[in-house]
């Protein structure tokens, strides 16, 4: 917990945004091309359409307009930007970072920047590190952005998977402030259990090869019923954690932004949780599928559209991913 003090600088969210293509998959559209259905898909996951960039719309541009509407909400202008950090799994290349697309795109001309990858859980742990760096002293303004092209690394031939994902981008500006807007935080991983969730290939274990294409190994690999579990186990946990390390009890939080994989999965930690928490669960996984590092900023977002997030309000956000991977962060929104 991040404790009161006489000349502390806290970090706090000025202001949100999001992007998403305009191409709609819906259900029926996927039982065209692999053994599913709408049903199957509906009721084991929650997802009824997800967005497709087009070939030539990249992470950086989806990035890059998420952060444009960010900026115009917390008022704040590109050149004011002291950092950029875009938590993605499916950056523009390996190298340059798309941070560093992203601050060309919108003339952060003070910025420096990098990219983060740690899956789903990516913005929460990229919203952490800046904190950090705005606590410190060192920077006064950052543009935390979560942007994934997933359609780039599905295997559309897996009906297991290719269901599950989406494209799209969302974006908060963090700044120094008088007052806490970031309560509390909790990170997590554990390496031991790597294999569970990944792409294997594309990185220096595999480089590109006539063999890891045949094997298909530059998709994401997944064992869904065992992030299943672990899922709702480590969300429910780090739930518990975070509200209680922020002084708070889960009647004060006013709406929970739990990672958008999976219906069942956030109805099952609700259920954990002490009080009627899913009414305060805001889901658009129906409409976007799983965006990975996207998922909670891209829901932030559009909560804020639409009314559901008011400065002041207390939100919990949790995530959970590749790496095993795993966050938790309350806020005081707009303090
Ligand atoms: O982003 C963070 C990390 N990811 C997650 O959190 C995902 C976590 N896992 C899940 O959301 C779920 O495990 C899935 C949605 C991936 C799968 O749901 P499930 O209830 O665990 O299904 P299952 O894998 O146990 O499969 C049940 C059956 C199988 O058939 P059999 O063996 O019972 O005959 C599958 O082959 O459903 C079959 N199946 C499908 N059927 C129609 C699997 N995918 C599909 C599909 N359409 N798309």
């Amino acid at each position: 917990m991040h404790a009161m003090s006489n000349g502390k600088i806290y970090a706090a969210i000025r202001g949100a945004g999001h992007y998403a293509p305009e191409r709609v998959l819906t259900n029926d559209d996927l039982a065209k091309v692999v053994e599913t259905n709408d049903e199957w898909i509906r009721t084991r996951t929650g997802i009824s359409q997800r967005r497709i960039a087009r070939p030539d719309e990249y992470t950086s541009d989806m990035a890059t307009a998420a952060a444009r509407m960010a900026l115009a909400d917390a008022g704040v202008a590109p050149d004011e930007v002291d950092l950029i950090v875009v938590a993605t799994c499916t950056p523009d290349m390996i190298f340059p970072a798309t941070a560093c697309l992203v601050q060309n795109a919108l003339g952060c001309t003070h910025a420096y920047g990098f990219d983060l990858s740690s899956a789903c859980s990516g913005f929460l742990m990229a919203l952490e590190t800046a904190t950090g760096a705005i606590e410190s002293g060192r920077v006064r303004t950052a543009l935390v952005i979560g942007a994934e092209k997933l359609s780039s690394i599905t295997d559309w031939t897996k009906r297991e998977t290719c269901v599950l994902f989406g494209d799209g981008a969302g974006a908060v500006v963090v700044q120094a402030s008088e007052r806490p807007g970031i309560l509390s935080s909790q990170m997590g991983v554990d390496g031991a259990l790597a294999d569970m969730l990944s792409l294997p290939a594309s990185g220096c274990r595999h480089p590109a090869s006539e063999q890891t294409l045949a094997d298909r190994l530059h998709y994401v690999h997944m064992s869904g019923g065992k992030t299943f579990k672990s899922a709702v186990r480590v969300m429910a946990d780090t739930a518990v954690q975070v509200v209680r390390d922020a002084g708070l009890t889960f009647d004060d939080i006013d709406l929970m932004v739990p990672h958008q994989a999976n219906l069942r999965i956030i109805e099952a930690v609700a259920a954990r949780l002490e009080g009627d928490l899913l009414p305060k669960c805001f889901v658009n996984l129906d409409r976007f599928g799983n965006t990975s590092g996207a998922s909670i900023p891209l829901a932030l977002s559009e909560a804020q559209t639409l009314g559901r997030i008011k400065p002041h309000d207390k939100v919990l956000m949790v995530a959970f991913g590749g790496g095993l991977s795993w966050g938790g962060i309350v806020v005081e929104w707009k303090p």
